[in-house]
């Protein structure tokens, strides 16, 4: 059934240039663009945003990664799109993912383990967490037709 996916293109992937580029691959991988919009997270936000990560080793950096510059942050829609959107941007770690999967997009834009390029929510309850978190009030859209 269609889903809705909170997609993130983080700072390393933005400061690229490349959302154009990347909303044409989305697009022809059959995904509809319902919300998108750019904007900067505080330390704040990005911590609250990673709440379940507080502890790990990587937080600190995580947080201070994703609140370094502007995000490109968008809800996608297609059958399965948790999934697809996952497939599509690949292994969390960039480095491994250049050798496991070559194609995919943190493999080719992203940085490293942390600074992997993409976010895609990993549950439909974690992505109606996610969508509200950044568009609180766009839930009550409803999903396109036909798709
Ligand atoms: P993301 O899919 O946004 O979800 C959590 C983020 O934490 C992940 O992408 C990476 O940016 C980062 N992350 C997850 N696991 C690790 C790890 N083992 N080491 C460093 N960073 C990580």
């Amino acid at each position: 059934f269609v889903e809705r996916t909170l997609a993130i293109f983080k700072p390393d992937v933005v400061q690229k240039q490349i959302t154009d580029e990347l909303e044409e691959i989305i697009l022809s991988a059959g995904f509809t663009i319902l919300q998108k919009k750019r904007l900067v997270m505080t330390p704040e936000q990005a911590s609250d945003f990673y709440a379940e990560h507080y502890g790990k080793l990587f937080f600190p950096s995580l947080v201070a990664y994703m609140s370094s510059g502007p995000l490109t942050v968008m809800v996608l829609a297609k059958a399965s799109a948790i999934t697809y959107w996952r497939e599509l941007i690949g292994p969390t770690n960039a480095v491994k993912a250049r050798q496991t999967h070559p194609d995919s997009l943190r493999a080719i834009y992203g940085t490293d383990e942390t600074r992997n390029g993409f976010h895609g929510s990993d549950s439909l309850y974690t992505a109606d967490r996610e969508i509200r978190f950044f568009f609180s009030d766009s839930i009550v859209e409803p999903i396109p037709r036909g798709q």
